[in-house]
């Protein structure tokens, strides 16, 4: 099948066919996303809480995400990768923006993501005036959790559901090319997807989105993280565990390795 491109998603958002989105950070996850046909894969900031053990997205660094998005951008061909713009280096300016999406797209990314509304209009029209698609996000911003106290539904009262449908018009008008709507009560998720002309991607923001976005460890039941909007599609957790337990017991009694895996 043909390379994702972003007109891709566009072109789903106008047939009413739903998409969907992925993270990755490594080679065999993303691999095996591309061969299951899923049209995009998020390198996220994620990776700093799913992979690399800290408590907060805050605490992923630029280095993470040029790591991680090389591999995945090595890794596949046909998915549209997107990589986050990590806290800190987009918020003091366009000229910031730009230098690290530049150097994103050098690693592999063929889109970049970053938080907030209006207020990050300027670095979104850096960005795609120099030839890099952005995506924005919306909702429940992970990087702001500290001034969000905490992981909450965003526009759930009138004046913050206000808010939240002027940044995702002003984030169309800036040039974005999709909107991630993270922690969204669903009816108004479902009012910004028809008020905007781009795809929105929702998480935690109902089945009206034009795409769904899910943490991968989530979705294949790894992390065991249980929210309200997760989903876990297999037992990952499990089976990785019960693969490590036979493992260490027939390495115990000498079953493993017998000797079809010696060598003469
Ligand atoms: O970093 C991430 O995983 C994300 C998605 C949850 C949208 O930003
Ligand atoms: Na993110």
């Amino acid at each position: 099948p043909a390379k994702i491109r972003l007109r891709h998603l566009q072109q789903a958002k106008a047939d009413g066919r739903p998409f969907s989105m992925l993270t990755a950070y490594d080679q065999f996850a993303a691999r095996a996303f591309e061969a299951a046909g899923v049209e995009t894969l998020l390198v996220g900031d994620s990776v700093g809480t799913t992979v690399l053990g800290h408590s907060s997205t805050t605490a992923t660094t630029h280095q993470d995400m040029l790591t991680f998005t090389g591999a995945v951008a090595r890794s596949v061909t046909r998915p549209l990768v997107v990589a986050d713009l990590a806290f800190g280096t987009y918020e003091a300016g366009p000229a910031d923006a730009l230098r690290h999406g530049v150097e994103l797209v050098r690693a592999g990314a063929e889109a970049v993501k970053l938080e907030g509304g209006a207020e990050v209009a300027p670095q979104v029209r850096a960005l795609v005036q120099a030839g890099i698609p952005v995506l924005g996000h919306l909702g429940f911003t992970p990087q702001s959790v500290n001034s969000l106290s905490g992981h909450r539904v965003q526009g759930r009262d009138e004046e913050g559901a206000r808010r939240l449908h002027a940044d995702a018009l002003a984030l169309q008008e800036a040039g974005v090319s999709a909107i991630v709507l993270e922690l969204v009560p669903a009816a108004l998720a479902a009012e910004v997807t028809a008020a905007v002309a781009v795809p929105t991607i929702g998480i935690g923001a109902g089945p009206q989105c034009d795409g769904q976005v899910l943490v991968w460890q989530d979705m294949a039941g790894l992390s065991g993280f249980q929210g309200k909007f997760v989903k876990a599609f297999a037992d990952l957790r499990g089976e990785l565990q019960r693969a490590a337990a036979q493992y260490r017991a027939e390495v115990g009694e000498r079953a493993y390795p017998g000797p079809e895996h010696s060598f003469e």
